[in-house]
């Protein structure tokens, strides 16, 4: 294994004054959404976040009753219907005694059922576009909508009345009470007022409902208050004071993927505590084409402090004649942790750390954490982790960019003054390259595949489509698959050859969930055609992979 190399950390720049511990989450004013589960909730998230306001997803049964910063809660929607047995249901009560309320499609039922309204199963399942025929202009749900106003449904059962406390604030031709609120100081039950409740039936966190984000701007910074202050400034202002605080004088270890979560940390950190950070940046051989030199050179230049390992040769000895895919992940994670583990003992037990190495920094991001709930309230997704580093290490976790969407990341990012070609990186998965060649791995394959993709990704960044943004940034994602157990027969010159395939692949997406294969310009795709079969020896056919995500993967293994 051989260390490429250990650079000399510049110093760089604090500018901040120290804040309290855990400002962001403790004084940074805030929206709670409370999850119902439904597949929307992260959406709406987003939508908060869009609109410069700080805001945490919980588990609907987990209200922070304690917590100062809460200025206002949204109920989610939920996948049941609100008589189910299995039903999530919360006192709502203390809930709204004390914040301005906005429940959504379950949420909104929730509450209208709560005192006293009746919800029905919907004659016909209420999906999709509808508009806002009739709605209250006086409300401040609905300051500076249009009239007829395009909205989303997406519901089984319908509210069929509401509480007489309640009033109708909104209506579409299939939905009387498209929108309803409760006014501020309404006695609910004996000695409960309520502080300001609407409900809607239709989904606004969705993009077609056109005045969605209207609708939450006008509940969250009308009419719960916020000052929308949380922006990529100020996260980078307060989480570096946090850091600073959090770790002192003690040393952190950071795995670093080449990826924008992990590279985004490690410059983050990197400016709170400069060179307390050590980061391992570990090449299992699989990587794209020079990458691992042109990330560390981007590393270098960032000024962090980073150990190149160069591991390839163990990870391709360990592969050798391993064709099942989920083998070969399982090599590669295992080799990785070792490797890893290996690069962070020797700096745990160094001379300069001196006992003061205390750290493990991950790139992990809030989608990663948000807990999402199965039929029973049972935890189904679980925090994410990088896999076992020994006990005797004794590392805490630290992760900066745990509250953040990846949108949110990109522009932390780009206040960290970063280069754009970091933070607008596709995607690329851990075992890299060894999940695009279909059949063992090779050093040899992995070269033609290298030299395919190579290829095909500088031209998708040099494509510029009319509308001025290049092919690379309107995709979400791209690469190159070798069908390396299959050869066909092409005609090279006079020469006959019988090589193998390779298959394009580019998606539009918005979270790798779901994908479409993108619709990539003829002339685009030609000239690589061309540019891959002329100049890749071991390549003489190139096809375009049109699956989309389900019933495919975006990747081929
Ligand atoms: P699929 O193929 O499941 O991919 O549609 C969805 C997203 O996940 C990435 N991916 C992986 N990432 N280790 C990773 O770190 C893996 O084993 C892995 N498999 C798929 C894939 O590139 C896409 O972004």
């Amino acid at each position: 294994m051989k260390k490429i190399r250990r650079s000399i950390l510049r110093e760089t720049k604090c500018f901040v004054t120290l804040h309290s511990n855990s400002f962001i989450r403790k004084k940074m004013q805030k929206i709670i959404i409370l999850d119902f589960g439904s597949q929307t909730t992260q959406l709406i998230g987003r939508r908060v976040r869009e609109l410069d306001t700080f805001c945490e997803i919980l588990p609907y049964n987990k209200f922070p009753y304690d917590d100062p910063s809460v200025i206002g809660v949204i109920l989610s929607g939920s996948p049941f219907s609100v008589y189910d047995e299995k039903a999530f249901k919360l006192d709502l009560m203390p809930i709204l005694s004390r914040y301005p309320v906005l429940g959504i499609c379950y949420g909104a039922q929730l509450m209208a059922q709560t005192f006293g309204g009746n919800v029905e199963p919907a004659g016909s399942r209420e999906y999709g576009r509808a508009n806002l025929q009739w709605f209250d202009h006086t409300n401040p749900l609905f300051k500076h909508f249009e009239e007829n106003s395009q909205v989303w449904m997406s519901h089984g059962d319908t509210i069929v009345n509401i509480p007489s406390e309640f009033k109708v604030i909104g209506s579409t031709e299939d939905v009387q009470y498209a929108a309803y609120w409760c006014p501020p100081n309404t006695k609910l039950s004996e000695g409960v007022l309520s502080n300001g409740l609407w409900g809607v039936q239709f989904h606004p966190e969705v993009f077609h409902s056109l005045q969605g984000t209207q609708l939450l701007r006008n509940f969250v910074v009308d009419i719960c208050g916020s000052k929308q202050n949380w922006s990529s400034a100020s996260f980078v202002e307060t989480a570096v004071a946090e850091l600073k605080q959090q770790i002192g004088s003690d040393r952190v270890i950071l795995g670093l993927s080449g990826g924008v979560d992990s590279s985004v940390a490690a410059v983050l950190l990197n400016r709170a505590i400069g060179n307390q950070l050590t980061c391992i940046f570990v090449d299992h051989g699989m990587l794209r084409k020079n990458e691992f030199r042109d990330v560390l050179r981007d590393y270098e230049c960032l000024g962090l402090n980073v150990i190149g390992v160069d591991a390839s040769q163990k990870f391709f000895a360990d592969l050798a004649g391993v064709s099942d895919p989920e083998q070969k992940r399982k090599i590669i994670g295992r080799d990785f942790v070792e490797v890893f583990n290996e690069q962070a003992k020797q700096i745990v037990n160094s001379k300069s750390s001196n006992g003061k190495c205390r750290w493990l920094a991950q790139g992990t991001i809030y989608p990663d954490r948000i807990e999402s709930l199965n039929i029973t309230g049972k935890v189904i997704k679980s925090h994410h982790n990088v896999g076992g580093l020994p006990k005797e290490m004794n590392l805490q976790l630290c992760e900066p960019l745990k509250w953040l969407f990846k949108d949110e990341v990109r522009r932390v990012g780009r206040s960290l003054g970063m280069p754009e070609h970091l933070i607008t990186r596709h995607p690329f998965p851990g075992p890299g390259l060894a999940v695009r060649i279909l059949g063992d791995i090779t050093p040899e394959k992995v070269r033609i595949l290298q030299e395919a993709d190579d290829i095909y990704i500088r031209g998708l960044r040099e494509y510029v489509d009319p509308d001025g943004e290049t092919l690379y940034n309107k995709v979400w994602q791209a690469g190159v698959v070798l069908l390396s157990d299959v050869c066909s027969v092409g005609v090279m010159g006079d020469e006959r050859t019988y090589e193998h395939p390779v298959a394009l692949r580019a998606v539009t997406s918005t979270d790798a969930m779901t994908a479409d294969w993108a619709k990539l310009p003829y002339d685009f795709m030609a000239r690589v055609s061309n540019d891959i079969i002329n100049k890749v020896k071991g390549v003489n056919r190139v096809c375009y992979d049109i699956s989309s995500k389900p019933p495919a993967t975006i990747e081929w293994e």
